[in-house]
């Protein structure tokens, strides 16, 4: 089984227009010598306000994929501070964040509505990295799997096999989350291998097979290489280490 690995950059609520040009600039830079064939697909996040900049700066560099940090699933409307798919789309966003810990616990975000967004994103052509995780008193208390299973069965609540398929799923432990104490790699491992289950129950083998399950929490150059030796781990979503140029592109590299 061939699950092409990701490394995708969240940036996060950081990055005003130079330095966002910086850092592409430095990411472009970094990825050019690197042969495309044996790269993972590398994606960024940007903030709303850098996506066309960052658009701009990448749109004939085929390594790199834009991803939004989140989506209204309304087509248009009276919805004062929000971004629709269409407005995306103007940019080549290929991949939307949703889910991600700090949306649910900071913005009030449910599994329902997280579900609502996967399938607006889906029907628009585009994918969700779904992003699920425990916190350190759920995984204290034993109850990581469960809690794992219930965000992934809302998640992909009518979500077809073929849709399913193509989507990605970032499991981010919140305890692990800007903390500099990433997740055990060989228990980062079995937590994702108790997702593709799930998934595998959900539709069937070729859907768990082919699903990519990244992992994300304090991700570095200097884990990356375990990480990525996990048979279940196909990549990383990270944050703090995707804000420069030069770890972003070591990241990358240690997936190749
Ligand atoms: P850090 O890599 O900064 O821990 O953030 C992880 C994350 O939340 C990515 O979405």
């Amino acid at each position: 089984m061939a699950r092409r690995p990701i490394i995708a950059g969240n940036w996060k609520m950081n990055n005003n227009k130079i330095e966002a040009k910086e850092l592409i600039d430095g990411i472009l830079y970094g990825i050019s010598s690197l042969d495309a064939e044996k790269m993972p697909e590398v994606i960024i996040a940007p903030t709303y306000t850098a996506l066309w900049q960052a658009y701009d700066l990448i749109k004939n560099e085929p390594k790199i994929a834009l991803s939004a940090q989140n989506v209204n699933p309304n087509p248009s409307g009276a919805y004062t501070g929000e971004v629709s798919l269409d407005m995306l789309a103007d940019f080549k966003v290929k991949f939307v964040i949703i889910g991600h810990s700090e949306r649910r616990q900071m913005f009030g975000e449910t599994d329902e509505f997280i579900n609502q967004k996967a399938l607006a994103i889906l029907n628009k052509g585009l994918i969700p990295i779904i992003c699920c995780g425990e916190t350190l008193e759920q995984r204290e208390q034993g109850v990581t799997d469960a809690h794992l299973r219930t965000q992934i069965t809302k998640a992909f609540e009518g979500i077809s096999a073929s849709d399913a398929k193509k989507s990605v799923i970032a499991y981010e432990p919140i305890w692990a989350i800007g903390t500099g104490k990433s997740c055990d790699a060989a228990e980062a491992n079995r937590t994702i291998g108790e997702i593709r289950k799930v998934i595998k129950e959900l539709y069937n083998e070729e859907v768990s097979d082919n699903i990519r399950i990244l992992y994300g929490g304090s991700v570095k150059p200097s884990t990356i290489v375990e990480q990525m030796a996990q048979p279940e781990i196909d990549g990383g979503l990270i944050g703090g280490a995707s804000l420069k140029a030069d770890s972003f592109v070591d990241l990358i590299k240690g997936a190749m």
